[in-house]
């Protein structure tokens, strides 16, 4: 039984890499080629490291740990090893023909992943422990890891000029049912934070240990705040500057706060208070 279960975890977690590739994969293919060498963000890399970066990540990760991982490009290895955080606004002045040439990086990729595939696939990867880390809490540094630039790929790519990617088909058409919006009233109590060093979930380092914390009974708002929300508010937040409530902030000094509402039943969401001349319609912006 304990087996199995395990058998269970490993396949999801051979799954989640493929996914987590394929998402990636998607992503680069959404520049054209010739674009692939442009640095969207002036303090980032140049898009082609990101493709070596994710591969070369899940390789020294395990090649550190499984010694049958023999290294067959140690300078790619280390080229595409990290990041860069800018120091004291110093931007990065590499140029294109600074990078190798793409078709060498995608080889690099493909030979990455056949030999970790490889590996990973052996029920002896499974079986070991590596320098107190176990094959799954490995794997899953490598899904996180490369979920996390798949966010920050899209950000970039969202800089890059439209010319420079490749058109994708219409988003398939969907209905919005219109939103309740209000507050969501939690009661007091106590709540469990980060995770016990005996749990199989697999966390970062700075989630350990699990405590619990005694939580006042508070309101939220039942949806995130959306931006065109915020845009509202802050554009209350100007309006009511000389006219609107004023609350105490988290600093010192106080601050004027927008009040707003839903518009639908003439109450302030967030507040107990009805529409006033201080409050502004969620929906529409205007002053009720
Ligand atoms: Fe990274």
């Amino acid at each position: 039984m304990f087996a199995a279960q395990h058998g269970i975890l490993n396949h999801e977690l051979l799954a989640a890499l493929a996914e987590a590739r394929t998402q990636t994969d998607k992503l680069f293919a959404l520049v054209k080629n010739d674009f692939l060498y442009e640095r969207p963000i002036p303090e980032r890399h140049r898009v082609v490291f990101y493709i070596g970066h994710l591969e070369a990540f899940d390789w020294n990760l395990l090649q550190g740990f499984i010694p049958q991982l023999q290294s067959f490009h140690p300078k790619f290895d280390r080229l595409f090893a990290f990041g860069i955080d800018p120091v004291d606004g110093g931007l990065p002045s590499d140029e294109p023909k600074d990078w190798p040439a793409l078709a060498e990086v995608h080889r690099y990729r493909s030979r990455v992943r056949d030999l970790l595939d490889e590996v990973l696939e052996s029920s002896a990867f499974w079986r070991s422990s590596y320098d107190g880390f176990s094959a799954a809490t490995l794997l899953n540094v490598a899904v996180e890891h490369r979920l996390m630039h798949a966010e920050t790929l899209a950000y970039m790519f969202h800089q890059l000029p439209l010319e420079q990617k490749i058109r994708q088909g219409s988003a398939p058409a969907h209905t919005v049912q219109p939103l309740e919006f209000g507050m969501v009233e939690i009661p007091a109590g106590r709540a469990t934070l980060g995770l016990s060093r005996g749990e199989s979930a697999f966390g970062w380092d700075n989630e350990f240990d699990a405590h619990e914390v005694r939580v006042p009974a508070f309101a939220i708002d039942r949806y995130k705040v959306t931006a065109s929300t915020l845009n509202l508010s802050m554009r209350a937040a100007t309006k009511t500057a000389t006219s609107g409530r004023t609350r105490a902030g988290a600093g010192k000094s106080s601050r004027t706060w927008p009040i707003l509402c839903s518009g639908s039943g003439g109450m302030a969401a967030g507040t107990t208070a009805p529409c006033s001349t201080n409050s502004h319609c969620h929906s529409t912006g205007l002053y009720s």
